[in-house]
């Protein structure tokens, strides 16, 4: 069983070229920021993938680059339980100038562990970005340095982000809306162009 998304059910939050333009201003700030000279960046799979491929091209500096990858966690009965990362560092950072690079901080849980563990492991400087900030979902304080866009409680799709692990390559950011999604058997879920 799948859900089923229909064309007209995918609305656009963000165009490609808006998304785009956006991540050149990140990269600006980034690269006027007093750490040292390279930064070593630190994605979270999936979803940061695509933000954090743009993000290292648009910026001036040199990086090195490195993933970690977290279990889903909790549920509604216990949204808190501890994540678990499934891909740790493949380098140390102790003295290295830390970039943590997420699509999404919604309700903080996971950035807020993460933060707790790499900090452990005594970086120079830690900072985090991340493309959305669906700060109205906040259940954990966790501290973002540079946001992207700030969104309402939509389910955001596109861009690095999923539903049901489809979607991650639209180069827009799109909003799904639950009266979208329907179960049926071996459904295809449509491909969409929107800009
Ligand atoms: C998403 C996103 C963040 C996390 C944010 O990951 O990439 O890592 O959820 O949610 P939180 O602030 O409530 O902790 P997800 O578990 O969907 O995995 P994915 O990146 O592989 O899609």
């Amino acid at each position: 069983m799948m859900g089923v998304i229909d064309q007209g059910e995918l609305s656009v939050l963000m165009t490609a070229d808006t998304i785009q333009s956006r991540v050149r201003e990140l990269a600006v700030e980034i690269d006027g920021w007093d750490a040292g000279d390279e930064l070593h960046v630190i994605g979270v799979m999936k979803g940061g993938v695509v933000f954090l491929c743009d993000l290292i091209r648009a910026l001036s500096r040199p990086v090195t680059l490195d993933f970690v990858a977290m279990s889903s966690y909790g549920n509604e009965t216990e949204p808190f339980s501890e994540p678990r990362l499934t891909k740790t560092l493949d380098e140390g950072i102790e003295d290295r100038d830390v970039l943590v690079v997420e699509d999404i901080v919604d309700t903080g849980g996971t950035l807020s562990w993460l933060l707790k563990y790499l900090t452990a492991r005594r970086p120079r400087s830690l900072r985090t970005v991340a493309l959305l900030d669906k700060g109205v979902r906040r259940k954990v304080d966790v501290r973002v340095d540079l946001v992207g866009f700030r969104i309402q409680n939509h389910f955001v799709v596109g861009y690095g982000l999923d539903f049901a692990e489809r979607y991650r390559h639209l180069p827009y950011l799109g909003v799904l809306e639950p009266s979208g999604m329907r179960a049926e058997d071996d459904a295809v879920v449509t491909t969409l162009h929107a800009d």
